[in-house]
């Protein structure tokens, strides 16, 4: 019995391959690397000393996965497979609309027919648009999203909502992450951003290699205790086990759950260059800006839904965050080139 985990060569994706064949699932990978290469699943190869079946290909690809849940006995889905860049889906939203809402629908659907009846989909705490407050709860508004990115995450999991109320025997897990951060503690795998990063971790760890000279922080005006934003920076490997929590624990009651994956925690951007700069040793310099359109001051999970019905709490810091994010930069100036 296997399970498939498109987006598997990306980075949750790899991480979670990783934790998965460590438990001893068998995994069966589908990406079209598009965001990624094939070097992160030769590295997990390399880490646990398994097999990973693996096919190149797109989600969207009806004849491609007929093949793959025969050729497979696959019992359950893992879905990252995503486009995931705010700002280029606010370019290109029918690029996002396509990739991110047709491709899953393509996936339901397959799934449907060669019943296979276990999925647990990627979402985001995007969907949660401007909240009203904080910390957010599973059953807290979700809606206003403010980019086409975060639209075809609220899109997919209403579908995927419907579709548990007409399809019984599907049993589906929706997990909202919040802000994925850090590295396997090796230093093989990580997060590898193509072009210069947007997102805040991936950004000061270029700085602090030299390969950007400053942080830009966006706004110092915002109502938080130091003035910038806040967020729910969450280790990418206990949001790995989150998956494994997932799939392990079943609730009876209904077959569309879902689930803030997130620590509680709310830091600042400057909370992060300070831990950053403790666990490197170097200095980050920064400036402040004006605030990024979109931001919000804060956002950050109340994660204990899933740490009651998972059985699963995140348990590691900020200080580890940084230190594996910046172990895996040093030993991977250039990602996986
Ligand atoms: P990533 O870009 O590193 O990984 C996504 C993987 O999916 C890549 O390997 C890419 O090549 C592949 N892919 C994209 N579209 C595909 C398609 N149509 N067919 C096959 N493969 C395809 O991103 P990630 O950070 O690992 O994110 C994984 C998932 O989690 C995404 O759905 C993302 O939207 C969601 N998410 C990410 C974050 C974050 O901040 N990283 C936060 C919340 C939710
Ligand atoms: N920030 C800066 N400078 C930067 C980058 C970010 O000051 O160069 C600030 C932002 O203003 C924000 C914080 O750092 O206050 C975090 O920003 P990120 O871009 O790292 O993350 P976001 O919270 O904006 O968004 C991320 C993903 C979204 C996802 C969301 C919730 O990019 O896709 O987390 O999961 F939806």
């Amino acid at each position: 019995m296997s399970i498939l985990v498109t987006g598997g060569a990306g980075y949750i994706g790899s991480h979670t391959v990783l934790s998965l064949l460590e438990q001893g699932y068998e995994v069966v990978v589908l990406d079209n690397h598009s965001n990624s290469s094939f070097e992160s699943l030769r590295r997990v190869k390399i880490l646990t000393g398994c097999d990973i079946t693996y096919y190149e290909g797109d989600v969207s690809n009806r004849l491609l996965l007929q093949n793959i849940f025969s050729e497979n006995d696959i019992k359950q889905v893992i879905h990252f497979a995503g486009l995931k860049s705010v700002s280029e889906s606010v370019q290109s939203p029918l690029k996002y609309y396509d990739n991110n809402v047709m491709a899953s629908i393509v996936l339901i659907q397959e799934m449907i027919a060669h019943n296979v009846c276990e999925l647990i989909f990627s979402s985001s705490a995007t969907v949660y648009g401007i909240p009203e407050s904080v910390p957010l709860n599973e059953d807290s508004k979700i809606g206003g999203t403010t980019n086409p990115y975060g639209t075809s995450k609220l899109m997919v999991e209403q579908i995927l909502r419907d579709t548990a109320k007409a399809y019984p025997q599907l049993d589906i897990t929706i997990l909202r992450y919040f802000n994925p951060a850090g590295a396997h503690p090796s230093g093989l795998i990580g997060e590898d951003p193509s072009g210069v990063p947007c997102n805040l971790v991936p950004y000061i760890s270029q700085v602090a290699v030299g390969k950007l000279p400053k942080l830009l922080v966006y706004g110092n005006d915002y109502p938080t205790h130091d003035g910038t934003g806040v967020r729910d920076y969450i280790h990418v490997m206990d949001l790995a086990e989150g998956h494994i929590a997932a799939l392990k624990h079943k609730m009876a009651e209904s077959n569309c759950r879902t689930y803030n994956l997130g620590t509680g925690k709310g830091y600042s951007v400057l909370d992060l260059i300070s831990a950053f700069e403790r666990q490197s040793g170097k200095i980050i310099p920064y400036q402040f800006v004006e605030r990024r359109i979109g931001d919000v001051a804060e956002c950050w999970a109340n994660p204990s839904l899933s740490q009651q019905a998972l059985n699963w709490t995140a348990s590691r810091s900020l200080d580890d965050m940084m230190r594996d994010s910046w172990n895996w930069q040093q030993k991977n100036p250039t990602g996986y080139e």
